[in-house]
């Protein structure tokens, strides 16, 4: 009995070392990708796009974007073609307008070919979703 009880417990203590050392590393891995978006931002984004709020250019701020219906930047004049598209953007809704926007929302006046590269992506969009973390 007795040896039934340390098993037990000796399981429950394991499993929430396991559990904690996942979410160490999951947040590891969530940072160092989007250390590695905003990189991508910098190379590919950053000419037509700033991530501080208001600060509109060629394109719209993109601060705060993740997670909002998309044409909805104060200040920002929008192609009709992305007000009428009524996307969300989200992790799938953003990465298939960054591969091909043209393609997405045919007739966007956003003036870029793609990013071909699934991985880019999803780090620049990680990026988007946490624009603050370091
Ligand atoms: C050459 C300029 C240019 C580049 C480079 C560019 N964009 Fe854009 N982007 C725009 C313009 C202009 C719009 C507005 C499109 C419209 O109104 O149809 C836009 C719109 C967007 C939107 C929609 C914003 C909203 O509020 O709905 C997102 C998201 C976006 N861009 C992300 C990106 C990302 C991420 C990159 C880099 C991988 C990028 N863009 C590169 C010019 C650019």
């Amino acid at each position: 009995m007795k040896a039934t009880i340390g098993k037990r417990v000796w399981r429950l203590g394991f499993g929430v070392m396991l559990g904690c050392g996942a979410a160490a590393v999951l947040g590891v891995a969530q940072a160092s990708s989007v250390a590695q978006g905003k990189a991508v931002f910098d190379a590919q984004c950053v000419a037509c796009h700033s991530m501080k709020p208001g600060v509109n250019g060629i394109g719209p701020s993109l601060y705060g974007v993740y997670g909002k219906p998309a044409a909805h930047v104060a200040g920002f004049e929008f192609s009709a073609a992305l007000k009428n598209a009524h996307l969300v953007w989200n992790k799938v809704t953003l990465s298939k307008f960054l591969a091909n926007p043209q393609a997405v929302v045919p007739g966007t006046k956003m003036p870029y070919l793609g990013l071909a590269s699934a991985k880019k992506r999803a780090e620049v969009i990680a990026y988007l979703e946490n624009p603050e973390a370091k």
